[in-house]
């Protein structure tokens, strides 16, 4: 578990007038930068030293302009092209019997901004990994006008197909296409057992680690930015990661191949993958009543959503409980799809109670809730204790909760290793948290 230090700030989500008019009217999912229609020109396009290539941030300008240096030096998703180069990846390759990585569709749809031919400029290039266009849309209708302020509103940007990252839903949408998977691209149980690492994802904490990774921030949410696109709370990022990370998994769920059923890349990779001496009969209400010997789904993101729901939405919590059985409960294709269904649709539901106002107000009920759930045992799968702990932190610092910032170190001790997690002892220690 990666820790941090947050300096964050504690202002809520405003859908002001203005705001309203450019960032809350966006409500439909856009097409993400990888399907979109526009050609993507190439990072090398972006680079220039009066555009993003400045070798220091610019005083006095909206944006830094030096994203390109910050992207090329220390985030890692300049590099991802390169990891396809690598021994880790050249044996799996070989595992997976494909001619080589870096040609392969199904490790480039992630590692890098595979779009197809006809849909790179001059100046494109694949092994620039996942580049500016990956995560900002192809540049083709609004790289000439996007820096003029004065005259082109952001609306008008984006209506020329620039990415709405700013916005919590959306951002996931991008996020989770690579880090989770989507229709089109999934880091299945054959890559891994091929030898991928297990993805784990959080909206708000990875947000931050990547924004700030190798200490240099590739954008500054300052007021002036805040004005420009709005104020998301981190707390608001979090929910709206998490539920989108849950529903995502549905639709996985949904398309899950018969042939391959069951994909065992959406189960708890730790049900299978742990030591035989750790026996553990995880039989919760939400695991509705599945025999031991039986794998479970990932439902991290999923217990998060119910530890919302009782915080916030107590009226939903029973009906998020009770889907989340049904759905573990569910032993065919079929009756997967309809308990997917069901889910998908209380989900659909807190979502818009949660998106409808700041959570910021809600935080320290969210805090009880989680170590409520911590203490009463529900974190009994590593994947949930993941997800509990990412949470717990970014509340700890977004709560100024000094005393439970200190004991972060020893809770991310505790997950340290994930294939000897020990949810008696993470248990204990969230018990001892809650107590006083
Ligand atoms: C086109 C696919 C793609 C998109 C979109 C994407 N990522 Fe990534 N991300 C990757 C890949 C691949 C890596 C691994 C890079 C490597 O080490 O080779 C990565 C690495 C990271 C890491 C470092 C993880 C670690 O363990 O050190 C963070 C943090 C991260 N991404 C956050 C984000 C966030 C936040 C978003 C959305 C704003 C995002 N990513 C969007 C593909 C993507
Ligand atoms: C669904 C998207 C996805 C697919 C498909 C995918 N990867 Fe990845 N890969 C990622 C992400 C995201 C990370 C970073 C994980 C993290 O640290 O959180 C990653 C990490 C890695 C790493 C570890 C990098 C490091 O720095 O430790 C290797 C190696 C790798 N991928 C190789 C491959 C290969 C080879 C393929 C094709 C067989 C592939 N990946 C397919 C998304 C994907
Ligand atoms: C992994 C995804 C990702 C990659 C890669 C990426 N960005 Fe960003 N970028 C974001 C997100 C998310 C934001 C914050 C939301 C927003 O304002 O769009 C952002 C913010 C920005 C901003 C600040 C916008 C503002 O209004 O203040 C600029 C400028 C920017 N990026 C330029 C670049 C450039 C240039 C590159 C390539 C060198 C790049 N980005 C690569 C995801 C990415
Ligand atoms: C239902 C049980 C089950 C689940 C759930 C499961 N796996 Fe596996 N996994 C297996 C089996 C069986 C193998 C094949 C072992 C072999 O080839 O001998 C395997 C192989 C692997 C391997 C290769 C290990 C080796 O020794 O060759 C990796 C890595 C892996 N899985 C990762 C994961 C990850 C990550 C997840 C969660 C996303 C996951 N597994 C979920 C059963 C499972």
């Amino acid at each position: 578990m990666q820790k941090e230090s947050r300096g964050m700030s504690k202002m809520s989500l405003k859908c002001n007038l203005f705001a309203a008019l450019l960032l809350c009217g966006v409500a439909h999912a856009a097409d993400l930068p990888q399907q979109a229609a526009d050609i993507h020109l190439g990072v090398a396009t972006c680079a220039a030293s009066q555009c993003h290539g400045s070798a220091v941030a610019r005083e006095g300008s909206a944006v830094l302009q030096n994203e390109y240096v910050t992207w090329t030096s220390v985030d890692p998703h300049s590099g991802a092209y390169r990891t396809l180069l690598s021994d880790a990846s050249i044996a799996i390759a070989a595992r997976l019997g494909l001619a080589s990585a870096h040609t392969a569709d199904i490790c480039l749809d992630c590692h890098a901004d595979n779009v197809p031919l006809a849909r790179r400029g001059e100046r494109f290039q694949l092994s620039d990994g996942v580049g500016c266009e990956a995560c900002h849309g192809g540049a083709e209708r609004w790289i000439d006008t996007h820096y003029q302020a004065q005259t082109v509103t952001h609306a008008a940007n984006l209506a020329a197909g620039l990415y709405t990252g700013e916005d919590p839903q959306q951002r996931a949408g991008l996020c989770l296409s690579c880090h989770l998977g989507n229709a089109g691209k999934f880091a299945s149980h054959r890559i891994m057992a091929a030898g991928h690492p297990r993805l784990a994802f959080e909206l708000d904490t990875f947000t931050e680690l990547w924004r700030t990774s190798g200490g240099m921030a590739h954008y500054r949410p300052d007021d002036d930015y805040r004005q420009r696109k709005g104020d998301v709370a981190h707390v608001d990022t979090w929910a709206a990661g998490l539920l989108a990370d849950a529903r995502a998994r549905l639709a996985l769920l949904d398309q899950g191949n018969p042939a391959v059923f069951p994909e065992l890349g959406l189960y708890d990779c730790h049900a299978c993958h742990r030591s035989m001496k750790s026996v553990q009969s995880r039989r919760l209400p939400r695991h509705g009543g599945a025999p031991p010997g039986v794998p479970f789904l990932q439902d991290g993101s999923f217990v998060m959503g119910l530890v919302v729901a009782r915080a916030v939405a107590p009226a939903l919590a029973a009906d998020v409980e009770a889907a989340l059985a049904g759905l573990h409960a569910a032993t065919n294709l079929q009756a997967r799809r309809e308990a997917a269904g069901t889910l998908d649709q209380i989900l659909q539901v807190l979502s818009r109670d949660v998106g409808a106002g700041s959570l910021v107000r809600r935080q320290a009920a969210i805090l009880r809730a989680l170590l409520d759930a911590g203490a009463a045992g529900e974190f009994q799968d590593y994947a949930s204790a993941e997800q509990a702990f990412m949470a717990i932190q970014m509340l700890a610092f977004e709560l100024e909760d000094s005393r439970l910032q200190s004991e972060l170190d020893k809770l991310a001790d505790a997950l340290d290793d994930d294939e000897r997690y020990r949810p008696q002892q993470f248990s204990r220690l969230l018990m001892a948290v809650a107590g006083d």
